[in-house]
């Protein structure tokens, strides 16, 4: 399986951390040393679904194929706008898709699982062209008042297509399910026959915890992928990480020993865009030239579960 073509789509709101400042005990200082972010895309009147489909077709664009070819769409979203049906079904008719979709969730290591299963998909001959697409708005389900995580988080869509070839190399995964570090609950219905239904609650995380699973997790499956590729660091040309902190990459690349330029980033601008983070990093590198064929990427993501996720790519 290899990468034909990819999109993105941001929300047309930027809020800056000033902006955040105005209503919550916060500082541009504060978020920017600690995070990197400096402003963030949220929606407005926009919906998470026109994004899913401007980031489709741009891809479709990107990689010259036309909607009639796909023939199977994986979407990777922590919450759509919709429950039933997939968002993967309801972007269908503004993309010119007619296929079988489907919605995923592996929080923000989304887009790495869901390459595994579209690789599956390819080897077994299942699909020939399958569209995937990351789409994430948790603006809408972390807490405003909140400044220990409503400043982290952006809105945004990404997609890639995907069809034969020798591109995707290995995908690995790991996981250490510790719920209570990161938890966001859904409305619990008005069932009568349920006892005592607890309240919802917004997005919850023990920061500190998170933070150091990302760090050592993330460069032990990077060596781990490194060792299984016969690589050294220095042989990679660019780390795409899960963009969830700026000092989460700096921890890892230092300990990896490479230069800056290996690990790109664009947190500052988007804020952590969940499971789009890293499918969104690669449409930009894709677009400014930064990508050439036979470019060597590793993609790394963590997240809720807590699960992570490691690709090698040649592009
Ligand atoms: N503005 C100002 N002060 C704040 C803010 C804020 N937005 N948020 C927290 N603080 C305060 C705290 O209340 C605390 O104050 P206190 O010392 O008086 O108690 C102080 O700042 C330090 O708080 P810490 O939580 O220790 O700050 P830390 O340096 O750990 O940074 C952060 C917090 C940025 C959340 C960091 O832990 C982190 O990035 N963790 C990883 C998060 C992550 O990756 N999440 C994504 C996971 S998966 C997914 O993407 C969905």
């Amino acid at each position: 399986m290899r990468i034909l073509g990819t999109g993105s789509a941001l929300p047309k709101l930027t809020v800056t951390n000033d902006r955040l400042a105005g209503f919550l005990d916060t500082s541009d200082e504060w978020i920017a040393t600690r995070t990197g972010i400096r402003e963030r895309r949220l929606l407005s009147d926009e919906t998470l679904q026109s994004l899913a489909e401007t980031a489709s077709t741009r891809a479709l664009e990107n990689a010259g194929v036309a909607p009639g070819e796909i023939d199977f769409v994986l979407v990777t979203t922590v919450l759509a706008e919709t429950l039933t049906p997939a968002l993967a079904m309801d972007i269908q008719p503004a993309v010119g898709l007619k296929c079988m979709g489907l919605d995923l969730n592996a929080g923000c290591t989304g887009f790495v699982a869901a390459l595994a299963l579209a690789k599956g998909m390819m080897e077994s001959g299942q699909a020939r062209r399958i569209l995937l697409v990351s789409a994430e708005a948790l603006s809408r389900f972390v807490d405003w008042n909140d400044r220990t995580t409503c400043v982290l988080f952006g809105d945004a869509a990404a997609a890639v297509v995907l069809g034969e070839g020798e591109g995707v190399k290995a995908i690995a995964f790991d996981a250490e399910p510790r719920r209570e570090v990161l938890c966001a609950e859904t409305p619990p219905g008005n069932s009568p026959f349920a006892v005592d239904p607890a309240p919802a609650t917004y997005l919850k995380m023990a920061g500190q915890e998170v933070y150091k699973f990302a760090v050592s997790h993330s460069l032990r499956d990077i060596r781990a992928m490194l060792d299984m590729q016969g690589l050294r660091p220095e042989d990679v040309d660019y780390y795409l990480l899960h963009q969830a902190n700026l000092r989460i990459l700096e921890g890892v690349r230092t300990r990896l020993r490479v230069d800056e330029a290996r690990f790109p980033h664009d947190i500052e601008f988007t804020g952590n865009t969940s499971s789009c983070s890293v499918p969104l990093l690669l449409d930009v590198m894709n677009r400014d030239g930064r990508l050439t064929p036979g470019s060597r990427l590793i993609f790394s993501a963590f997240g809720a579960g807590l699960c992570t996720g490691t690709a090698y790519v040649e592009w």
